[in-house]
């Protein structure tokens, strides 16, 4: 089935007991045993290791990823650190040179303490990404489009230098969300979004998400991770996230559709320095990205002539971009990047990053133009 209808009745089943159409929410923490044997009744029996709303959103969140099997997370960063602490011992990890800066920090701040090991590289580049493997790398940790600077990585061509080198290809695709791009059908091994974004779609849950291209151990081992740890995503955020994936590909119609008219504004304006947006035919990554995505998504930075002062004074000036951190949901937000990702930043001071909502493209391209002047 197209994704689509895969989005809108994967884990839909109306409701066993009532009839009921849209997903119940099961606050339920435990759960009843048998008297006989002692076993659960309905497979479930404490919320950390499964809950029924969990499974629904588990089975949508597999199906729209073409994925074997899936693990929701209470935020992206728990699905993140489950994935990554269930490498092996030893592990080294390839990982992008400009990406989620959460997931630089893990790599920077705790790999060490967990007896691994890191090489950033630009993606873009191939052959320095192959150079970067070595005899005890398991994964290559790739995210396109990149967070903040909109990278492309050329994920078919990262799941074979992976492979040759006998390791996996782990995807973060919280900018293309699933509607867009499916890693899996290019050859990753494992997907990753936070659903907090695109996938929840109303700046109003916390969850994420890992989808994997088989059903193995390594499935088992996030899994053991998520319930001994114990990221595993609430019932009712669950829940929001289900109904989010219900429109997904709609809304993002909208926020490509508005993106591409944001974007084409923004790099005819005499004050903006770069655009950085794969829908653009100058970005370097915008053959890539017609390839593995079918638009181009909602997320672009660009940077503002001058440095971090004009930059600040262009968000302070917008009135309908609201300036918030965080991106995937209906509104449009514009923030200085390297102000939200604190001391450790390495993003250009002059850059403003934008999550295009779904407003008028009028309207957002209006309010930019009073904000440049
Ligand atoms: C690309 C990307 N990956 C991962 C995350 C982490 O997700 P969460 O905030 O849900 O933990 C974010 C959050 O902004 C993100 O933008």
């Amino acid at each position: 089935m197209h994704f689509e209808t895969r989005a809108i009745h994967s884990g839909a089943e109306p409701d066993g007991e009532t009839g009921a159409v849209a997903a119940p929410i099961h606050l339920s923490t435990t759960f009843e045993r048998r008297a006989d044997d002692g076993t659960p009744r309905h497979g479930y029996s404490y919320i950390r290791d499964h809950n029924p709303t969990q499974t629904r959103l588990e089975e949508a969140l597999a199906a729209i990823d073409s994925a074997a099997a899936a693990l929701a997370f209470s935020s992206g960063m728990a699905a993140a650190t489950a994935l990554l602490q269930s490498l092996p011992a030893g592990a080294h990890v390839v990982v992008p040179d400009d990406c989620y800066y959460g997931v630089r920090n893990l790599a920077v701040d705790f790999f060490p303490r967990w007896g691994m090991s890191a090489t950033f590289v630009d993606m873009a580049d191939l052959e320095a990404t192959r150079r970067a493997m070595r005899a005890e790398t398991k994964a290559i940790w790739a995210e396109s489009p990149s967070n903040p600077l909109m990278k492309i990585a050329d994920l078919a061509a990262l799941a074979r230098i992976a492979h040759d080198g006998g390791a996996m290809l782990v995807v973060d695709g919280t900018f293309a969300t699933p509607a867009l791009q499916r890693p899996i059908e290019l050859g990753a091994d494992a997907v990753l979004h936070s659903t907090t974004k695109y996938l929840g779609g109303h700046s109003d849950v916390h969850g994420g998400s890992a989808a994997f291209a088989r059903r193995d151990d390594y499935v088992a081992a996030v899994e053991h991770a998520r319930k001994i740890t114990g990221g595993v995503a609430s019932p009712f955020n669950s829940w929001l996230v289900l109904r989010g994936i219900r429109s997904l590909s709609a809304r993002m119609r909208v926020h490509c559709d508005n993106s591409m008219a944001v974007a084409a504004f923004l790099a005819a304006h005499p004050r903006v320095e770069a655009v950085h947006y794969p829908g653009l035919p100058s970005h370097p990554g915008h053959e890539i990205a017609r390839r593995q995505m079918s638009a181009f998504g909602g997320m672009m930075s660009f940077r503002v002539r001058g440095g971090r002062d004009e930059a600040l004074a262009v968000a302070a000036k917008t009135k309908v971009f609201i300036r918030a951190t965080s991106l995937g949901g209906i509104e449009s937000l514009i923030e200085h990047r390297a102000s939200s990702e604190g001391p450790t930043s390495r993003t250009p001071a002059n850059l403003l990053r934008m999550s295009i909502g779904l407003e008028h493209p009028e309207d957002l391209i209006d309010d930019l133009r009073q904000a440049l002047e």
